[in-house]
């Protein structure tokens, strides 16, 4: 054990990645010191809830859906498009529980996913070499030296629009939207139109009549609000560290310190340095944590993650994200679990199939296709199977749109369609159909209780 205390500033003695060159520490600085000021945007006691739920998905009886945006954007800010998420998340949220018949956990990369890693600090085009585009919470992605100077006042910019967000996806939530009685809405017009979307109607219709079987039953189906609402929790990569100490508030009940900026956030494949600030800030917050884990990770690795960001083997406190890739998951992820459920490490495995799958189309396109990440999600459960562990869950990026940025699907996307609607700010989303595909594969997949 390392003698040293955590505060919310302790990272800032350890090699901090991924961090963007702020022209002018002095502007950065009077930010930090307002965002500081602000409430928080989420309040302890939820974290905690959402620990218990997730808790529930470690021990095999819940399934974690976490998806969204690879990115979000200021550009793509509006009603509709928090709607349309919303109602994919809840398509395939009711898919899931319908067939798998366990309670999903429904996390957003939502209201706060603002910062993306690079793989190189600087972009060049013709010569002219600028910063690379770090996400709407640092700088802009046209390719000047304006866009592309990082701008503290997007951080501001960032928690007003997360606040906006949380409180609209809180109204939909808790409101009606989410009523199991509105299942029909959730499904759009393109969605409806596509085999995914008919076969989507019979889940719809499945429930309706069993409502209406449990009202004839005598059960008072009106006033449980378990039917009419649903949470949808938030998360985000935990990246930017000086916004993520700003929000970090103590929990007045407990004394325990909690990152305020969303219920759960997440350590990137390219910030998880055991020594680095990135685990030693997320070490000594109170949230539920995820760290990904990409094709190098070892068990021993893997197992120094455990240790280090929950050493009180709290149940649902961390989960596992594993990336590995559709030709590496089965035989690199099977001495992982075997490892860390030997030790007695309670974690949630979640499986992003998204991150270990992207490709150049020959129309240079960044993009996925969905049989790979389909494969990938079949390693995945195969792996949990043979070791006799519990696969918990799946990490998706996916929009609520009609876009052409993945290729295939039941509706299937070729690769000359992507020019069409090609509109995410970083990596190539799962629209409204394939994301449903995959919903509808999950469901086969998982055990039935
Ligand atoms: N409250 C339950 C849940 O969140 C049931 C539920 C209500 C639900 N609305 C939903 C489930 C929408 C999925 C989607 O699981
Ligand atoms: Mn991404």
């Amino acid at each position: 054990m390392s003698e040293h205390t955590w505060t919310p500033s302790s990272w800032h003695a350890l090699p901090a990645a991924q961090q963007p060159d702020w022209p002018d520490p002095a502007d950065l600085d009077r930010v930090l010191k307002y965002v500081a000021s602000l409430p928080p945007l989420v309040f302890a006691g939820e974290a905690r809830n959402l620990t218990d739920q997730l808790a529930r998905a470690a021990r095999g009886e819940a399934f974690l859906l976490q998806a969204g945006d690879c990115a979000e954007s200021f550009d793509e800010f509006s009603a509709d498009s928090i709607r349309d998420k919303l109602k994919i998340i809840l398509q395939m949220a009711v898919v899931l529980t319908y067939s798998a018949g366990v309670p999903i956990v429904k996390v957003g990369r939502i209201a706060g996913q603002f910062a993306k890693p690079r793989s190189s600090p600087t972009e060049t085009i013709d010569g002219v070499e600028l910063p690379s585009f770090r996400g709407h919470l640092v700088n802009a992605p046209g390719f000047t030296a304006a866009a592309r100077t990082p701008d503290p006042e997007r951080l501001l910019a960032a928690y007003h629009q997360s606040a906006a967000t949380l409180n609209l996806l809180r109204a939909f939530t808790q409101g009606g939207f989410a009523d199991l009685g509105r299942v029909h809405q959730w499904n759009r017009e393109f969605v409806a139109s596509s085999p995914a979307g008919q076969r989507y109607n019979e889940v719809a219709a499945g429930i309706d009549r069993a409502l209406r079987f449990m009202a004839a039953c005598g059960v008072d189906t009106e006033s449980d609000p378990q039917l009419h609402q649903a949470d949808l929790w938030t998360s985000h990569e935990a990246l930017v560290l000086g916004y993520e100490e700003a929000l970090t508030r103590q929990d007045s009940l407990t004394g325990e310190w909690y990152d305020c900026s969303a219920h759960m956030l997440w350590i990137g494949e390219r910030t998880r340095q055991l020594d680095g600030a990135h685990m030693e800030f997320l070490s000594g917050v109170g949230n539920p944590i995820g760290c990904k884990l990409g094709p190098t990770a070892t068990p021993e690795e893997a197992l120094a993650i455990c240790e280090k960001l929950n050493p009180g083997r709290v149940p649902g406190r961390l989960t596992l994200v594993i990336r590995m890739g559709a030709d590496t998951i089965t035989e690199g992820l099977r001495p992982i679990l075997r490892a860390v459920t030997d030790a007695g490490h309670p974690v949630v495995w979640a499986c992003d199939p998204m991150h270990g799958n992207t490709f150049t189309s020959e129309s240079g396109h960044k993009t996925r296709h969905l049989e790979d990440i389909l494969a990938e999600i079949g390693g995945f459960f195969d792996a949990h199977r043979a070791e006799g562990t519990w696969p918990g869950g799946v990490h998706i990026e996916l929009t609520g749109g009609d876009v052409t940025e993945c290729l295939g699907g039941s509706s299937e996307v070729l690769s000359g369609h992507l020019d069409t609607r090609y509109e995410t700010v970083c990596d190539p989303r799962l629209n409204g159909r394939q994301s449903l595909d995959l919903a509808f594969r999950v469901a086969e997949l998982l055990p039935k209780r």
